[in-house]
């Protein structure tokens, strides 16, 4: 029955992104559009404008609104295939220091919104987690088959919320596809939010500033480029019968110091930095194969890190090039670098 719709429309799914025009979501959404997938989004857009999609204004449908606002989610879910949740009110860094509230918060949050998708009748949900906290202190690559152990409550939260697609699925019979990413970097990602080293680095590089540097060589990530995992959670819309837990990491550890040499390399100049020691939030190891995802992607290629720092590097350039153009034109439009073509 569900086969013969979808023959019917050719393939087209219904799909609601939740957090859509952040840093994951908005190459998500990009990704959605290229396979001509129907898309909503949902997000804040303070100021009624979209701060990573301005480049795809009118492809897509547009809710502005709080997650909070339980009827606004009710319109972004209805009629919908499917649901992907790529909000997140924390970081690392800031759940380790407020546990509790924190893990309320996103567990709550979630378990809210996996009840609306139960009651819009919404086939599967795609739950961007991490791969880089579920699976906790590491000295190696972990597989989906590690036992995960987080201790920061960043990733107790990830690995609840987890938990509670499973149950839905077996309570409500809502499919879900897990997907724990692991150290994401690329254009768009913001350099204050606290969830990405690249960019942090790149906006102080830019602004001539000092980097601080927290860990060493034993510090190992395993860096993923933004629009290899849009590509890769693509997967998700092949089969909304089918629900699955995948990494989705480029398998290969760079340590924070050779993440360092490789910025001097790559951007050809000397760098201002201090190094930290690692803090108390932050594992040692997480390298994440995709060997699992990756069956389903014959010749996939993830982007290599060097030309990957760069795109992303000159990508923040433009973006800050243009910044004094954030003012009203000439032609009394707001011009903003994503408008400009930079995306
Ligand atoms: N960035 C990474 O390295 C990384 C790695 C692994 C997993 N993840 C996960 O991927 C997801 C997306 O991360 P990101 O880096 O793209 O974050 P982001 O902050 O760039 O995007 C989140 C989006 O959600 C929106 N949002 C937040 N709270 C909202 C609310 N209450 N109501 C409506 N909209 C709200 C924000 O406006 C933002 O556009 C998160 O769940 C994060 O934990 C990120």
């Amino acid at each position: 029955m569900l086969a013969k719709k979808l023959h019917a429309n050719g393939g087209r799914r219904k799909v609601s992104v939740f957090g859509g025009d952040g840093f994951l979501g908005s190459h998500f959404v990009d990704q959605l559009m290229v396979h001509k997938h129907e898309v909503t989004v949902f997000d804040r857009f303070l100021g009624g404008r979209a701060k990573n999609l301005s480049h795809a204004e009118g492809r897509f449908r547009k809710i502005a609104g709080d997650l909070s606002e339980s009827s606004l989610v009710a319109e972004a879910l209805e009629g919908q295939d499917m649901a992907a949740y790529f909000i997140c009110a924390t970081t690392p860094c800031a759940a380790w220091e407020r546990a509790l509230s924190d893990i309320e918060a996103e567990i709550g949050n979630f378990m809210r919104f996996l009840g609306q998708c139960v009651s819009a009748g919404v086939r599967k949900v795609v739950f961007a987690s991490s791969g880089g906290m579920v699976y906790g202190p590491r000295n190696g690559p972990s597989t989906e088959d590690s036992l995960p152990r987080p201790v920061n409550p960043y990733g107790i939260a990830k690995l609840g919320q987890e938990h509670l697609l499973e149950f839905f699925r077996m309570r409500h019979g809502i499919e879900a596809d897990c997907y724990r990413i692991g150290n994401a970097y690329g254009p768009r990602q913001s350099a204050t939010r606290g969830l990405g080293v690249v960019a942090a680095w790149i906006e102080r590089m830019l602004a001539g500033e000092q980097l601080d540097v927290y860990g060493d060589s034993t510090t190992v990530r395993d860096y993923v480029f933004a629009k290899d995992i849009a590509r890769l959670m693509t997967f998700s819309l092949r089969n909304l019968d089918a629900s699955e837990t995948f990494n989705l990491g480029t398998g290969l550890g760079t340590s924070t110091l050779d993440l360092l040499e490789m910025f001097r390399t790559v951007l050809g100049r000397p760098l201002l930095y201090r190094i930290h020691p690692r803090r108390p939030s932050d594992n040692t190891v997480s390298i994440l194969p995709s060997t699992k995802l990756l069956c389903h992607f014959p010749g996939f290629q993830f982007q290599e890190l060097a030309t990957g720092l760069r795109l992303t590097f000159d990508h923040a350039r433009a973006v800050r090039l243009f910044r004094p153009a954030l003012s009203v034109s000439a032609q009394g439009v707001l011009a903003s670098p994503l408008s400009l073509g930079l995306h």
